[in-house]
């Protein structure tokens, strides 16, 4: 037998990012940076209305400004197909098919795309184009008292039941029945999208700022019914997406325009044409109705969630999803309805479901612990469920309970008076906040090549993005570990669709994802690596694909979980709302980079804060379209807004998973902004049911 040194585990030990020198040198290019030679400007055009047609466009004198090579819209764009379902089994985003008629089905519906050879001319001769509308009545209005309202079947089935629901209210000692909202919030990643096509020698190549190459490599191909091995998509480095970042009108136009003028085209969003293209997350009202024993023992539970969809397409926020998994009840119903209005097609942002569900579901754990007159973390402890409680499925691991101990050690949590209003430091009533977090842990199926070099080191290949989460590092370190090698000598590549299939940056499931595939192609390249074979000058390369071994795992609940600490000021004399402190503490599975790991939960909470105190999308009644359609009209937090926020984990290996990794990249917001609204209560007596808490709720 061979002794072999083990080099101490890469994963688990902090990692600066292995392009970090690139990026803050800024060597590291985005989509809209990198050149291309002969390139073109396209520039798209918004509609003004918010419902009908497009009557005409005026396009001569557009054609006639200087630079300007082309006008695209419905009556000459190449025709697309969207009757298909995308990687992800859902349908085409409606704004993607763009051009192929003349129905306007809301307000920033992109009409046309003006091409020329530089990004000012394009954007002046699209700001001036003329385009005729006949108007429609378009209605925008959203709210619980709708009568058109639908349950629709999302990624989740729309109802759930068991159990006699007012007759288990009727018999409980203490009920609550609240109405929580939630207002349209906008993703805002810091890179607006952008992409640049060009027709390279028979073949679609694509520059983008994206989620997943493969999967706009799979929509447009599908769109544009090619080959799949025909578009090749890029991706190589990524400023934020938080699910907005797809299949989307930049990416399409740039393909049609690349498409009728033969030379590569570039198109990119401005922070205003996000609004309306980029997707949001839709408003939410919801109804939670709790029963409880006097103790506070749960005998019935009602979640129901309604959000707004376009007219186009149907689009589920789950809110009502996260109470069929934190706690269980004798009479047990939730549901998700939705509403079509005039308004731009929603999509996923930042722990869709879980994001708003979970300020309703923990924010009314809250009063009911109030009305009990229990603590709020006692309440939950009571409440804790030892299978689904609505799937009955036992959990791969369900570590809350030790979150919550942990975090209330740390956050000094045994000492709270649990009176209202009572604390006071000057002008400013003070109150701190709890609640609990959960998002689901799941893993699709990826391939991954790994190839051992002639000079001893490793290329690891996997169409994974990184969205600036520090993925590709710990990648970096996964297949170190999984090679037996030291970090040093792993070259990681990604962000490219030839690499092969790779599930997406999402749902919390990108780096399981592609580790698992790089695991298993390394397991395998080692066993090919006896001592005494020779590497080849290409080297030998090894490649996975974990679709039957995923598809084995056994019917589990598996989710991450968190419990989440807040202390707030509030400024009675005008309404201020300052998070003073925060903490976090996780089940999610193994970390595989303490640095990034911190880094990625700590911006999920501060999304929290901005959701409980900031964020909120006007839309315009009279208009359709949003107010203040930019990051001065929208706040997102700012470093002034944020204190010391603090995220840890306890120990928490998923059982089922090669590496123990759940997945971290959503479950930092989820309950933070009920633990600040909690917050906000326990400092001033007062309940916060509708987000955002603006000065002016609070006076
Ligand atoms: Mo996330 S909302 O799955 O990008």
């Amino acid at each position: 037998m061979t002794t072999v040194t083990r080099p101490a585990s890469a994963v688990g030990a902090a990692h600066t990012r292995v392009e970090g020198r690139d990026k803050v040198t800024g060597a590291a290019r985005y989509a809209a940076e990198i050149p291309f030679a002969d390139l073109t400007h396209g520039w798209l055009v918004l509609s003004t209305v918010a419902r009908g047609r497009v009557r005409a466009l005026e396009t001569d004198r557009v054609l006639a400004m200087p630079g300007v090579l082309a006008v695209l819209h419905h009556g000459n764009a190449p025709r697309v197909d969207t009757d298909h379902v995308q990687l992800l089994g859902t349908p085409p985003d409606p704004t993607a098919a763009l051009f192929q008629d003349d129905r306007v089905p809301h307000a920033g519906w992109p009409v046309a795309l003006v091409v020329a050879e530089t990004s000012e001319q394009a954007r002046e001769a699209a700001e001036v184009m003329v385009v005729h509308y006949d108007r429609e009545p378009h209605d925008v209005a959203f709210h619980a008292g709708r009568p058109d309202i639908h349950p629709v079947d999302g990624q989740v089935p729309a109802v759930t039941g068991k159990g006699e629901l007012e007759a288990e209210l009727a018999a409980s000692a203490v009920v609550l029945d609240a109405e929580y909202t939630t207002p349209e919030e906008h993703h805002n990643p810091m890179e607006p999208h952008a992409a640049a096509a060009r027709w390279d020698g028979g073949r679609l190549d694509v520059v983008d700022s994206n989620q997943g190459a493969t999967w706009v490599q799979d929509g447009l191909a599908k769109l544009f019914s090619l080959d799949p091995g025909a578009v090749r998509v890029r991706s190589e480095h990524v400023g934020g997406g938080f699910g907005s970042k797809g299949v989307r009108a930049h990416q399409v136009a740039a393909v049609m325009a690349a498409t009728v003028l033969q030379r590569p085209v570039r198109v990119v969003l401005t922070r205003r044409q996000m609004f309306s293209l980029a997707g949001h997350r839709s408003p939410t009202s919801q109804r939670v109705r709790l029963g409880a024993e006097a103790d506070g023992r749960l005998r019935a539970l009602e979640h129901r969630s309604l959000n707004h969809t376009s007219t186009v397409l149907d689009f589920v926020e789950p809110g009502a999803g996260v109470a069929r998994v934190m706690y269980d009840a004798d009479a047990h119903h939730t549901a998700n309805h939705v509403v079509r209005l005039d308004v731009p097609h929603p999509t996923w942002m930042r722990a869709p479901g879980e994001a708003p569900g979970a300020f309703a579901l923990e924010s009314a754990l809250d009063e009911l612990a109030e009305k009990c007159g229990i603590d709020p973390i006692a309440l939950r402890v009571r409440n804790e469920p030892t299978a689904g409680p609505v799937s009955g499925l036992p959990f791969s691991s369900r570590n809350l309970l030790a979150c919550f101990e942990e975090g209330a050690r740390r956050f000094g949590w045994a000492d709270r008076d649990p009176r209202p209003g009572v604390r006071r430091d000057g002008r400013w009533l003070l109150g701190t906040g709890t609640a609990a977090s959960s998002f689901f842990a799941g893993a699709a199926p990826s391939t991954a090549a790994v190839t051992a070099e002639a000079d001893g080191t490793f290329t690891v290949r996997t169409a994974a993005s990184d969205l600036g989460t520090g993925a590709r590092t710990a990648l970096t370190l996964i297949a170190a570990d999984a090679l037996d090698v030291p970090p040093d000598r792993v070259r990681m590549r990604i962000g490219d669709s030839d690499f092969g299939p790779a599930m997406i940056a999402g749902g919390s499931m990108g780096t399981r994802s592609w580790g698992w595939s790089i695991t298993a192609a390394a397991a395998e390249l080692r066993e090919r690596l006896a001592p005494g074979v020779d590497i080849p000058p290409e080297g030998i390369t090894v490649r996975s694909d974990t679709t039957e071994a995923i598809g084995a795992l056994a019917q589990k609940e598996r989710h991450s979980f968190g419990a989440q600490f807040a202390e707030v000021a509030v400024d009675v004399a005008t309404g201020e709302v300052r998070v003073r402190r925060m903490l976090g503490i996780f089940a999610a599975g193994r970390i595989v980079n303490p640095l990034t790991a911190r880094n990625q939960l700590v911006g999920g909470m501060i999304w929290g804060i901005s959701m409980a105190l900031h964020e909120e999308a006007v839309r315009d009644r009279a208009s359709g379209g949003n107010v203040g359609a930019d990051l001065a009209g929208y706040h997102v937090a700012a470093h002034a807004d944020i204190p010391h926020v603090e995220a840890d984990w306890v120990d928490d290996p998923d059982p089922d998973d090669p590496v123990g990794i759940k997945g971290i990249g959503e479950i930092g917001v989820v309950g933070a902004a009920a633990a600040v609204a909690n917050a906000v209560w326990h400092a001033t007596g007062v309940r916060h049911r509708s987000l955002p808490i603006r000065p002016d709720r609070v006076l």
